[in-house]
Formats: C-alpha cells, sequence, structure tokens
C-alpha cells in the first residue's frame, strides 16, 4: 500500500509533548474538536474583506461559503485577513502596496499549519498580490473571486464604473448634471456588493485567475450577488480538499503554457492593460520565463470578443448571462493551449467544450469578432529602451501613427497647474508627455496616463491626442495612451530628457516610439540631468523606491522574485 505524505500542518498539529500541547491547545479556544487536529488538509482561506475595500466588503459572508464547502470535503477551515488593497481610497495608488500585500499574504501562509490555500479577491490590486504571494510559497491554491456589481443604471442609462466617471467632468461642465444629479448617480452607479463591473482590472484580473486555470471553470463573470456566487464559493471550498490530496500546487497549474492562455483571453475579452504589469509579476514568482514581447506576439493578432465597455456597450452582468469566459476561451480554442490543466483537475479544454453562448451581442466569435485584432502593443525606441505600452483598440486609428510637438509636464502636478491655462501652447497635433509617473518615481506608478485634453482644445471639438507617461492607465479608461515607459523618467530614462518642443514619433504598427533628437544632443541633456529627491528615507515606501524594478518586469520588488515554497519554519517556542 502506498504510504499516504503526512501534511505540513502535521508539522503543528500532529506532534506530541509540549510542542503540540502549545499548537493545539489556544486554537481549542474556538471550539474546535480533537478530531480536527488528525491530519485532515487544514485550508487556509485568505480573505482580503475590508469597509475600506467595498468591492470586497461582501467577503465575511462569502467566506463562511467556503467553509463550508471545506467542511464537506472533510477539511479543517482557518479564515486569515491579509492586506486589503481598495482601489478607491488608498493613496498615493494602491499599486505601490500590492507588492506589500503580497509579502503579508505568502509569509502569512508559510508561517502557519496550512496545507492549502482559498483566495478571496475582488478589487483590482487583491487578486495579483495575493496569487504572488501564494506562488511564493507553491501550495495548492485555488481563487474565489468575489464577483463583479450589477449593472450600474441611472434613471434611463445603463452606467459602468469608472467609464461613466470619465464624463462627469464634460457633462458637468456643459450642465448636462447638476450636483443632485451626480448625488443621485453615485448609488445608481454601485447598486450591490462586488467590484467594478465593466470590463477594468478587477475583471480583467477575475478573468485572468480563471484563464490561467486558478478558478473553477466560469467563476469570473457570476455576479457578486448572484446565489451562483455563493455555489461557486462552497464547491471552491470542497475543491480545495481534494486538491491537496491530490497536491495539485501551483507550479502544476502555471505553465508558460497556461500564462500564454492568459495573455490570448485578455486580449480576446479587452482587458487591461494593467494586466501586462500583473501577469509579468506572477509569472517572476513562479520562475517562469516571460518578456514584455510575449504580449504583443501572443496577443495582437487575437480578435477582440467580449463587447464590454470601456472598448464596448456592455456590463459583465451581461457577460455573464451570454455565457461568461467559458464561451471566451471555448471560441480562440486555435489559439490556446487546450491541454492545460486547472484547479478542478480537468484540462481548460475540457472545462469549456461545451460552453454555449447566449447573446452573440456580447460575445462575437471568432469568425466575426467585434474586432479584428485587439491585444496589445509593445513600443521599443529610443523614448523607452525597456519598452512602452499601448492598448490599440482604446485608441484612435488616425493617432496610430503621429508626429507631433512635446509639450511636457515634469509631474502630476505641474500638469494640474497648467493644463487649462489658456496661454499654454498646444494644440491637437501636439503630444502630451507626462514624466515622474513611474513606479519609483510617483512613488507607486499611479493611473495617472489617461490625461485629460486642455479645455481649450476639447471645446474646439479635440477629442484624442497622442499621451505618454511612465504611469499607468484606468482599465476603464480610453485614448491613444502610451503607457509604462521604461525605463522610467525618475532613473534617468530618455522620458526625462525630452523637452517642450521636441519631435516625437508614434508608429504603433511598426512599433515605434522615437524621440527626433540627436544622440550628441540626448549625451549632453543626460549629463546635466540630476535625480529627483527621495520623497522619505524610512519605513515601506523608502524600501519600495529602493527595490521596485521597472515596468517591463511587472514592478515587483527584486528581493520577491521567484519563490522559497513551503518549507516549515523553525518551531517557536
Ligand atoms: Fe475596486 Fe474598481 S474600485 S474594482
Ligand atoms: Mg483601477
Amino acid at each position: 500500500m502506498e504510504e499516504k505524505k503526512q501534511l505540513r500542518s502535521q508539522e503543528w498539529f500532529g506532534r506530541g509533548g509540549k510542542m503540540g500541547f502549545i499548537y493545539r491547545s489556544w486554537l481549542r479556544n474556538q471550539g474546535y474538536p480533537n478530531d480536527y487536529f488528525d491530519g485532515r488538509p487544514v485550508i487556509g482561506i485568505c480573505n482580503t474583506w475590508s469597509e475600506l475595500t467595498p468591492c470586497n466588503g461582501h467577503f465575511r459572508d462569502f467566506a463562511e461559503q467556503v467553509k463550508k464547502g471545506v467542511l464537506e470535503a472533510g477539511g479543517f477551515p482557518v479564515e486569515f485577513p491579509v492586506m486589503s488593497l481598495g482601489e478607491i481610497l488608498i493613496r498615493p495608488t494602491a499599486m505601490i502596496y500590492r507588492n506589500l500585500a503580497s509579502m503579508d499574504t505568502e509569509e502569512t501562509i508559510r508561517a502557519n499549519p496550512i496545507d492549502g490555500v482559498v483566495l478571496l479577491t475582488g478589487c483590482d490590486k487583491t487578486t495579483p498580490s495575493t496569487v504572488m504571494g501564494a506562488a511564493s510559497v507553491d501550495l495548492p491554491t485555488i481563487v474565489v473571486p468575489g464577483g463583479p456589481m450589477l449593472n450600474g443604471r441611472f434613471r434611463d442609462e445603463t452606467i459602468g464604473s469608472g467609464t461613466f466617471v470619465w464624463r462627469i467632468k464634460e457633462n458637468v461642465h456643459h450642465k448636462v448634471y447638476s450636483d443632485l444629479d451626480l448625488q443621485e448617480a453615485e448609488i445608481c452607479s454601485s447598486r450591490s456588493a462586488g467590484h467594478c463591473m465593466t470590463m477594468g482590472t478587477a475583471s480583467t484580473m477575475a478573468c485572468m485567475v480563471e484563464s490561467l486555470g486558478l478558478t473553477l471553470p466560469g467563476a469570473a463573470a457570476i455576479p457578486a450577488v448572484d446565489s451562483r456566487k455563493r455555489t461557486l464559493a462552497q464547491l471552491s471550498g470542497r475543491r480545495i480538499v481534494e486538491m491537496v490530496k491530490e497536491d495539485l500546487r501551483m507550479s502544476k497549474i502555471l505553465t508558460r503554457e497556461a500564462f500564454e492562455n492568459s495573455i490570448v483571453v485578455n486580449a480576446g475579452i479587452g482587458g487591461s492593460t494593467n494586466f501586462i504589469l500583473h501577469l509579468l509579476a506572477i509569472a517572476g514568482r513562479m520562475g517562469v520565463p516571460l518578456e514584455l514581447e510575449d504580449f504583443d506576439r501572443i496577443g495582437s493578432r487575437i480578435p477582440l470578443l467580449l463587447n464590454l465597455m470601456p472598448s464596448g456597450k456592455y456590463l459583465m452582468e451581461d457577460f455573464f448571462y451570454s455565457g461568461g469566459l467559458p464561451v471566451i476561451i471555448n471560441e480562440l480554442k486555435e489559439y490556446l493551449h487546450l491541454d492545460r490543466i486547472t484547479a478542478n483537475g480537468k484540462s481548460i479544454g475540457e472545462n469549456t467544450a461545451k460552453a454555449v453562448c447566449h447573446d452573440r451581442k456580447v460575445i462575437y466569435s471568432v469568425d466575426q469578432p467585434l474586432k479584428p485584432e485587439a491585444g496589445i502593443a509593445i513600443l521599443r525606441g529610443n523614448l523607452c529602451e525597456q519598452g512602452a505600452v499601448i492598448k490599440p483598440s482604446a485608441a484612435t486609428e488616425d493617432l496610430l501613427v503621429h508626429r507631433g510637438r512635446a509639450v511636457v509636464f515634469t509631474s502630476v502636478e505641474d500638469y494640474h497647474e497648467r493644463i487649462d491655462d489658456p496661454d499654454l501652447e498646444i494644440d491637437a497635433n501636439s503630444v502630451m508627455v507626462l514624466q515622474g509617473g513611474g513606479p519609483k518615481g510617483y512613488p507607486g506608478m499611479p493611473e495617472v496616463g489617461n490625461l485629460e485634453l486642455p479645455r481649450k482644445l476639447i471645446e474646439e471639438g479635440v477629442t484624442d491626442m497622442v499621451r505618454i507617461s511612465d504611469g499607468r492607465m484606468s482599465g476603464t479608461a480610453f485614448g491613444t495612451v502610451v503607457l509604462h515607459v521604461a525605463p522610467e523618467s525618475a532613473v534617468g530614462g530618455t522620458l526625462a530628457l525630452v523637452q517642450n518642443g521636441d519631435y516625437i514619433e508614434l508608429d504603433v504598427a511598426n512599433r515605434k516610439l522615437h524621440l527626433d533628437v540627436s544622440d550628441e544632443e540626448l549625451a549632453q541633456r543626460r549629463a546635466a540631468w540630476t535625480p529627483p529627491e527621495k520623497p522619505t528615507e524610512r519605513g515601506y515606501v523608502s524600501l519600495y523606491i529602493n527595490h521596485v524594478q521597472q515596468a517591463d518586469r511587472g514592478a515587483d520588488l527584486d528581493f520577491l522574485v521567484g519563490g522559497s515554497g513551503d518549507y516549515v519554519p523553525k518551531d517557536n517556542h
């Protein structure tokens, strides 16, 4: 008979003598019967609940559903909190804390008697942070995405989270909405528990984990308040116990092919540009080689199938009724590695082969896509030696090849101060350049890349201009916006050397971003350049600035790349 491998939790609970007493006795104040410690799988339920993260506000109840499933399958559920990152309230940007939350997740899992992990994720950064942390431990892990809010509905209008916000300024200016109207719209845009229901970063992340194989099939699109989400949580609780018995670790699911699948699916759904940073960081933790160019090479030829805001018309609730991500995966099957194993132990191909589309206005077919090519283009040139990113499907066709004079803003503050100055020398052909928006510079690489156009040009009817920065863009935004320029300006990338009036050439078809200034002139400017002062010498922010990698490496901290596995640390007494 094959000998059953003892689980790591038994290094705590299976002990005799003094240490066994210590490890069990205090836990028993919660009333656990003796047999909970008999060697059954201990399942850590990693909860990103917080009232400061409204998108995950329903997770206390949600965790109870998972526990039910774990108990039904004979496991021992233990729920624990980790740092919760709410996109809306955290300043200067939740992104700066993604890596910190990943450390919290990683260390909490490893330090405790946990054999398998359930990650409850929702708001943008709560998914990549916990997945990165869990990946560095590499236990069997399943993700339960918390689900999007119901469709926003304001009077006779369907409104999408985020995407509606970008229209407010204009509509207030033209007196379309009064303050009272906006107050009413506030709650109409957030009608239920759940995360942003556009194809912003949160929905993108939910689809990312499903396409990677880290969830049960169909998990991503189920609205937070739909009963089927509760069922999903319970079934995921049951399944993780089996995954522990099968030793189905993250590394068995997160192979190079799984990452390639995720890139294909992200293109098909028109996912957020933030996907690039997070997927690169997760791959880094897993030790899977992944480069910026992979996103272009694998993703840019993929047709856009999903008609969701901001690229399209509908919202996540409609996506769910239309069949959800399994339909997209099935449509894209010719581009995918269908034999990749997923959390339920079956291949992604098996899981999705019978998926049926219920509404072709929402999910298009590969034969008749919404757009023939979606995906993300990676640019190179002297202005971005380590790459830059543009989402052509969110851009204006006419601007994808463009030459214009730079109007430079040295910081976000400088931009806000001058953008609506009637004397600002700028026209529709100008290229707006923002410095200081990168990981080290801001710090934290916030979503400031989709700079609003100057008022005077909007009034002339200008709707889009080329904008370039080392920052990010909200997944709910759009425009001809070049993002993630690396190296960033704060480390002396060429972006820091751009001056007003310099010509910049953007040529997306040829993947080129060029600053038309001679090498000699650039060398002179570089020699005269001085780095910006560090905003602080203490605390996490200082650690972050000292160790964060550039955008082309996913902006992870250099010492967090890779993993340390699930070794059992020394006894504590
Ligand atoms: Fe949390 Fe958009 S603010 S998902
Ligand atoms: Mg966001």
